[in-house]
């Protein structure tokens, strides 16, 4: 992998982006996704790469395109895993609210963890300058305390991100007592993880469960950008603790970074759906529209920002895509 496949595969996530943000705030969670999947299907078609969709939308008799299993990319390239996430917040990008991102995470084959059947994860993420201090068995109290020593902030000026869910009653409880601030996210918590390892973050601490998929994003992220996640398992109910018995799961493991995401060549790259705090959200004008995207590299730890303008009339002459109407 030497080529820099950052720089094809942002085109993915942009093509998603463009396609998908039409259905922002349109009220339909399906048409959004299936618009995500189409136009990231095709670009991916023209990365030189020889990918295999570790996750991606589905097993093969539910998702017809980026399914689990499926071959992507041109063929002519490295051997890769690729983790796809076309709308990564599809009610936030139908409800029109903030925050939804298309995203790519690829690496070395058999790099990226493949979580079938596992629906959720308890998380625990921080940026670079944090890394080495968190413990996801210690107290909620011990990590937020750990992180402020290591910021030099005081606890009050901490910020834990948290999903906003019912599940999460008392991880909230037990952070407000710590006098932390808390940001409640109502999807995205990929963002809200990247988000703890960017510069002046918005945020210092993901806290709390999440997608199991999401996870592995997130730690391929975390792994270009140096910060640092812990996860394990989480069932929602006796059903999956047989299954994860079955499987010879054990709920009281601890991922990290590098069980989740372990290749040494990993490229993440994502484009703001609708705006959110980690990235803008695409912008339409009148021929083209603009998006907002990040493309990262675990072996050289660049990070670059890409804002791009895009001319729908141009792209259809050099693509069969039906960009513009
Ligand atoms: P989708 O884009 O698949 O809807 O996922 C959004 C999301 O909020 C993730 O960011 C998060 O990891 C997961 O869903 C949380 O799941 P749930 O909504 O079931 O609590």
């Amino acid at each position: 992998m030497e080529r820099n496949l950052g720089m094809d595969l942002v085109r993915a996530t942009e093509a998603a982006a463009l396609r998908s943000g039409r259905w922002m705030g349109r009220g339909d969670k399906i048409s959004a996704d299936q618009a995500a999947v189409d136009a990231m299907r095709f670009a991916l078609d023209g990365v030189p790469m020889n990918g295999v969709v570790v996750i991606g939308e589905g097993e093969k008799d539910e998702a017809p395109m980026l399914y689990v299993g499926e071959q992507v990319g041109a063929g002519d390239g490295p051997e890769v895993d690729i983790a796809v996430d076309p709308v990564e917040g599809t009610t936030l990008l139908a409800e029109g609210m903030p925050g939804a991102i298309a995203v790519i995470a690829i690496a070395e084959r058999g790099a990226l963890h493949n979580w079938q059947g596992i629906a959720y994860m308890d998380k625990l993420a921080v940026g670079e300058r944090a890394r080495g201090v968190i413990d996801i068995n210690a107290p909620v109290s011990y990590n937020v305390r750990a992180v402020a020593r290591t910021l030099n902030k005081q606890i009050e000026d901490v910020t834990v991100v948290v999903l906003d869910r019912p599940r999460h009653t008392d991880l909230i409880r037990q952070i407000r007592e710590t006098g932390a601030r808390i940001k409640l996210i109502l999807h995205g918590d990929v963002s809200a993880g990247i988000m703890t390892a960017i510069e002046n973050a918005p945020a210092d601490i993901l806290m709390g469960i999440g997608g199991a998929p999401e996870a592995v994003i997130t730690a391929a992220a975390l792994k270009c950008m140096g910060g640092e996640m812990q996860c394990k398992i989480w069932a929602r109910n006796e059903e999956e603790r047989n299954m994860m018995t079955e499987l010879n799961l054990d709920e009281r493991q601890v991922y990290t970074v590098n069980d989740l995401a372990k290749g040494e060549n990993i490229y993440v790259a994502a484009t703001g759906i609708t705006t959110g705090e980690f990235l803008s959200g695409t912008e339409y004008f009148g021929g083209g529209a603009r998006t907002h995207s990040v493309v990262m590299r675990s072996r050289s730890g660049t990070i670059r920002y890409i804002d791009a303008t895009h001319r729908w009339d141009k792209l259809m002459r050099i693509s069969n895509m039906p960009y513009g109407d």
